[in-house]
């Protein structure tokens, strides 16, 4: 382990992202010898917090992390906070002296780490001000971590694009997206490019449809402010989902690198198909959460949450089908659904492969024998399954079907580190493999704006499912018709 020299500086350093994974996160890193001595935090938000107060909160969000009291406080001795608006120029000055009297006291020449983790309507201000203000260093490296979401269509994300290119390259921008720290959607690359078996079968010959679910069982919670205005298609599809989306259907990238694999993502999301109107009805269906039972408990409809208008129209589930025109995917439903207070949380891809072409052990030849289906598990069972037909044991010929399967046990799901951690600790070694690229950003909401546009026109088609259900009965049809159905696997 090499410790990086680095002075952060958080941008809602009082919110709850901070407390609940930045902190914890920068504490493991601390742990592990990466951030050592040559290591500050600038902690800036609204609120007028001395340096104590703050570090007292920083010793609160790893108090369950933390081996000995020295240890918490000689590592929340890093920490320093600075009230801060960010309109005001004046402030900047400010962040800069003590920036500047940090990198001195801790000899850290130079490299900075900006981390954006409030209100994306600042986002342009402060990369702007930081630039003006002279917040940027001239030696050692600048990084801008953002968090999502990054605009809410293609064009105020290009506006907001500009904004920060004006000051960072893009390689110095690093785009989060918390779905690609996770260890099992690190994984997919891992399991299509180390196994011949499944390489050589990763297309249109052998796969018949790949379906995504990324289900939650809680509601809205306290996010109704929010999420209103957002709604779960810009929520989860045009991030996580399109992100699990590219990574499936990529080519091999030449080298695993950052650049190679991020070109191989870009190129996928280009040949996704972007709909017209009526392919946008026929493949997309939308649904808010009524009320429902889930474990015996009384669930509130999703227009009685929290800061949600009563009369809301926004929908808390989307199920659709992406087509992506390329040699290998031609043919191939990538089927996605996502949704709020659905029956578990659970997030997990099928691959469902195409049958043998007769089946032997019926009478009928054409009667379908039950498909080979991969299982990746993303969360919160982490692991892989693999669907197979065998004989049963005994007199005769029957088929059986099981699963060969393999999961991560407790203890190493408890011991993999986060995924903040782990995007942390790339960010801090340059590495953007697991970030988005702004070409990514770029045709995931052109893919999007349609959708949504479509249903900004036409209000009709909103429909509701029960709250505790795996959704409305739209989503189940909108398979059926290519005579598939969903797969769940428990
Ligand atoms: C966030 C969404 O990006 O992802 C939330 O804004 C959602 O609405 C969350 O609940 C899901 O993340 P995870 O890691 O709990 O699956």
């Amino acid at each position: 382990t090499t410790e990086q020299n680095v002075l952060f500086t958080i941008f809602g350093g009082t919110g709850d992202l901070a407390k609940r994974k930045l902190y914890p996160s920068l504490y493991r890193l601390y742990k592990k010898g990466f951030l050592k001595e040559h290591f500050a935090v600038i902690g800036t938000a609204r609120r007028e917090w001395t340096n104590d107060y703050y570090r007292e909160i920083i010793k609160e969000t790893i108090s369950d992390l933390v081996i000995s009291e020295e240890t918490a406080t000689e590592f929340a001795s890093h920490f320093y906070y600075q009230s801060h608006n960010v309109n005001d120029a004046e402030h900047y000055v400010n962040l800069k002296k003590l920036a500047e009297e940090l990198d001195d006291s801790y000899q850290i020449n130079g490299n900075r780490l900006f981390y954006l983790a409030m209100s994306p309507n600042f986002f342009g201000t402060i990369t702007q001000q930081l630039n003006q203000q002279g917040l940027v260093s001239t030696n050692g490296f600048n990084r801008l971590i953002i968090e999502k979401p990054f605009g809410h269509d293609y064009e105020s994300a290009s506006i907001l694009n500009e904004q920060l290119r004006e000051v960072f390259d893009e390689n110095q921008i690093f785009r989060i997206d918390h779905y690609l720290g996770k260890e099992m959607v690190q994984n997919i690359s891992t399991v299509r490019f180390a196994n011949n078996m499944i390489e050589s079968m990763w297309n249109n010959r052998y796969i018949d449809n790949i379906q995504i679910t990324l289900s939650e069982s809680l509601g809205v919670e306290e996010r109704g402010g929010y999420y209103d205005k957002s709604g779960a298609l810009r929520d989860m599809v045009q991030n996580h989902i399109l992100q699990i989306v590219s990574l499936l259907a990529m080519e091999p990238p030449a080298k695993l690198t950052d650049i190679d694999i991020r070109n191989e993502k870009i190129k996928a999301l280009r040949a996704v198909r972007l709909f017209n109107p009526e392919e946008v009805k026929e493949n997309f269906v939308r649904a808010q959460y009524d009320v429902g039972t889930n474990n015996d408990s009384l669930l509130n409809k999703y227009q009685n949450e929290l800061n949600v208008a009563e009369d809301s129209q926004t929908e808390t589930f989307v199920a659709g089908k992406v087509l992506i025109d390329t040699f290998r995917w031609k043919g191939v439903p990538f089927y996605i659904r996502t949704g709020k207070r659905m029956a578990e949380k659970g997030t997990q891809i099928n691959v469902v492969f195409k049958n043998v072409p007769l089946n032997l052990f019926s009478e009928d030849v054409e009667e379908e024998l039950p498909p080979n289906v991969l299982t990746i598990f993303i969360q919160p069972t982490e692991g892989f399954s693999l669907q197979l037909n065998t004989k049963k044991a005994g007199i005769g010929l029957e088929t059986e079907t099981f699963d060969l399967k393999h999961i991560h046990s407790a203890e190493t799901v408890a011991n993999s580190p986060e995924a903040y951690e782990k995007l942390l600790f790339d960010c801090l070694n340059g590495d953007a493999t697991n970030f988005t690229h702004w070409d990514e950003v770029a045709s995931s909401w052109k893919f999007v704006d349609v959708i949504r546009n479509e249903w900004d026109q036409n209000k009709t088609d909103l429909t509701s499912y029960p709250s505790g259900s795996m959704g409305p009965t739209e989503s189940d049809d909108l398979l059926a018709k290519d005579g598939f159905s969903w797969y769940w696997n428990p």
